[in-house]
């Protein structure tokens, strides 16, 4: 567990907030507060979920309600939290997100509207979604989405519908981003966070969160690159507006299983193998990169092709990548990325939003990228200024 108080360094803000990222492998948490007009890191903490299911750290597992809920529980206690206010990542495989045109009316009657357009979009009933909608400004957009959904054998058909989305509007014409929280999801989020004593004030897709921890205001389209344990996330962003999104079942532990494989090790000395000199990692002479490159060289060019996608469909030029989640922690990776994909490589320092003792500098620029959905979810927490 990694976790560090540096509450008292400064003297005590007026008020709290807490962002929580409850992901496959992992959970995240990061408390902040406003001082001063500026967003002040207050703690941060990460707990792997693995041993919490009789697996190794690093691997993703399903949990009850009840395990997670003492999972974060310890993971609040571990890391000094102080406040119960609290906003939660909703994962993007729990979750719907459309992006549609629709006639340019009058907000009530799109209010009107967004029900029954919302079910060609979303292949369950509407009375088992919470449903939520944002007109996409045509210039700069961040909090886009206040809640969001989907399940998981419903995301070919989710990936279709966001397909349908276009960047270049008719004119009498806005792009809606409709978003949807399964009932159900959501009131087991609730329960988890309400079983380790918080109060939510809201959920919102990590997308929306990553996007707003790690992107600068820019217009320019911008690939965003999450490697969790299980699996993958691609993002395309233009104007802060998120166009497109892809699930790849590719991840980290899929490096841990291949060097274990290829060692004759167990996945736990395969795991502190990956974290500690990852690709630098030399057998015989050779580089480890010899053995596990197979599964990064899969996500590397499934994000070239939506690159590539996204650049001939709209003649506009992706500018770089930037790189979050746990998996691009392996050392010699951010390299990696900068050899195999076809735009500018950087990772993500979602902590570069917030103030912070210089001193942990290095430290927060390092595991930055881990922390990108917990940041940005707790910074539109501190932004509502909810009581
Ligand atoms: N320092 C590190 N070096 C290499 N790999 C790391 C490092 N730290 C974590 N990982 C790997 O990152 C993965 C977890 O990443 P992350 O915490 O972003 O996933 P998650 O949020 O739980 O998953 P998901 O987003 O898919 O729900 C694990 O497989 C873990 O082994
Ligand atoms: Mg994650």
């Amino acid at each position: 567990m990694a976790g560090l108080s540096i509450s008292g360094i400064f003297s005590s803000p007026k008020k709290s907030v807490l962002g929580i990222d409850i992901g496959a492998s992992a959970i995240k948490i990061v408390q902040i507060a406003k001082k001063g007009g500026v967003a002040v890191l207050e703690t941060y903490g990460e707990l792997a979920l693995g041993p919490y299911g009789e697996e190794v750290v690093g691997r993703s597992v399903q949990l009850p309600v009840e395990t997670l809920a003492e999972a974060l529980r310890n993971l609040l206690r571990e890391s000094s939290v102080t406040t119960n206010s609290c906003a939660l990542a909703i994962p993007l495989s729990a979750s719907l997100v459309s992006l549609v045109e629709l006639p340019d009316i009058d907000k009530s009657q799109l209010a009107q509207m967004i029900p029954l357009e919302a079910r060609k979009y979303i292949p369950v009933p509407i009375s088992e979604v919470s449903l939520d909608w944002w007109i996409v400004p045509k210039e700069q957009v961040d909090d886009q989405v206040k809640k969001i959904s989907i399940e998981d054998d419903q995301r070919k058909a989710v990936t279709m519908a966001r397909k349908k989305a276009d960047p270049i509007l008719p004119s009498g014409k806005v792009d809606v981003l409709i978003v949807a929280i399964h009932n159900a999801a959501l009131h087991t989020y609730q329960d988890i966070v309400t079983r380790a004593g918080l109060r939510t004030k809201f959920f919102e897709i990590e997308i929306f969160s990553a996007v707003r921890s790690v992107l600068e205001h820019g217009i320019a389209p911008v690939l965003v690159l999450d490697m969790g344990a299980a699996s993958t996330k691609l993002y395309l962003v233009e104007s802060g507006v998120v166009r497109d999104s892809h699930l790849v079942s590719r991840g980290s532990q899929d490096i841990t299983n291949a060097l274990a494989k290829a060692l004759g090790i167990t996945p736990s000395e395969a795991e502190t193998i990956k974290r500690g000199e990852g690709l630098n990692y030399q057998v015989n002479g050779e580089s480890i990169a010899k053995v596990v490159p197979m599964n990064l060289e899969y996500i590397l060019s499934e994000a070239n092709q939506i690159i590539a996608k996204y650049q001939k469909k709209f003649s506009k030029v992706v500018t770089h990548a930037v790189l979050i989640g746990g998996g691009v922690l392996l050392p010699g990776f951010v390299e990696f990325a900068k050899e195999m994909l076809s735009v500018d490589v950087l990772a993500g320092n979602p902590f570069g939003k917030l103030d912070a003792p210089a001193f942990l500098g290095d430290m927060l620029k390092k595991t930055g990228p881990e922390f990108a959905v917990a940041v940005g979810v707790a910074l539109r927490l501190l932004q509502e200024d909810v009581p």
